[in-house]
């Protein structure tokens, strides 16, 4: 990250208030693509080299990447993005450098970053039963994340409206529970953009940051969610409230490690 731009805002950074509309996404309420689309030949202009590794097809499809806007305003149906999931399905845990037993013995959340560039960042999360990737925010970014390792509940919400104090009215796009054997998902800019992940069993979680966090153009942003007393059919039926420096220091985020895994290059 990532790993390491997941981290506490500086005190002074600032966001500027807009609010944008969030409509209906073309994919199903999960944010995944299906599985005929992963597996097509859509947007394929070449025979894969399957004895690549798996991370070294990911970075060699997106260094395919010109307009970073294309895949921010059609992830669903960018060639590059189902490309980047079919190759996400390849990925094992032992492609990270550990095993299962690695996994178990965590007592802390670990992150560590396989790659990092100025287009897009490939980190895994590692994540103990009990440790909870808390609520934040992907600004005006594409994330594809996959398990590699257990199972975990995941909620997300769409933005509907962002206040000036930099709280958002939102509503919950996504609640449920993912494992290892589930294809990748996605967040977008406008759906789904705003998640927490709490592990089930002790997990690790790959993302693609498509493009990277920045502490200038897309810092990272926590939040807690409060449910609103509305009716189901409302459009916003959460609101989310962006914490405080302070209360950011409270939260326990992954700590980095040094990533010993395949370096695509
Ligand atoms: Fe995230």
């Amino acid at each position: 990250m990532m790993p390491e731009r997941l981290q506490i805002p500086h005190k002074d950074s600032s966001i500027s208030p807009t609010s944008s509309s969030a409509t209906p996404s073309p994919s199903s309420s999960s944010l995944q693509l299906s599985a005929d689309a992963i597996n097509s030949s859509y947007g394929d202009d070449e025979t894969e080299n399957t004895s690549l590794h798996p991370f070294q097809k990911i970075f060699d499809n997106m260094q395919r990447l010109n307009n970073v806007q294309e895949v921010l305003q059609s992830p669903y149906s960018h060639p590059l993005v189902i490309r980047a999931i079919r190759h996400m399905n390849q990925v094992k845990l032992e492609d990270l450098g550990i095993d299962g037993s690695y996994v178990q013995s965590l007592t802390a959340g670990q992150c560590m970053t396989v790659l990092e560039s100025r287009r897009f960042d490939i980190a895994a999360f590692l994540l103990p039963a009990g440790f909870k990737l808390h609520l934040h925010d992907h600004p005006n970014m594409v994330v594809c994340s996959k398990l590699l390792h257990g199972s975990a509940s995941i909620k997300s919400f769409s933005r509907v409206k962002k206040r000036k104090n930099g709280d958002v009215d939102a509503r919950l796009e996504v609640d449920m529970q993912k494992s290892v054997t589930d294809e990748p998902w996605l967040l977008t800019p406008r759906h789904g953009n705003y998640h927490e992940i709490t592990p089930l069993t002790e997990c690790v979680m790959l993302d693609i940051l498509l493009p990277p966090y920045d502490d200038e153009q897309r810092p990272c942003h926590f939040y807690h969610a409060v449910k609103k007393n509305v009716d189901e059919s409302s459009e916003s039926n959460y609101l989310l409230k962006r914490l405080t420096y302070e209360e950011q220091l409270q939260i326990e985020l992954p700590y980095p490690v040094t990533y010993i895994g395949y370096r695509p290059s």
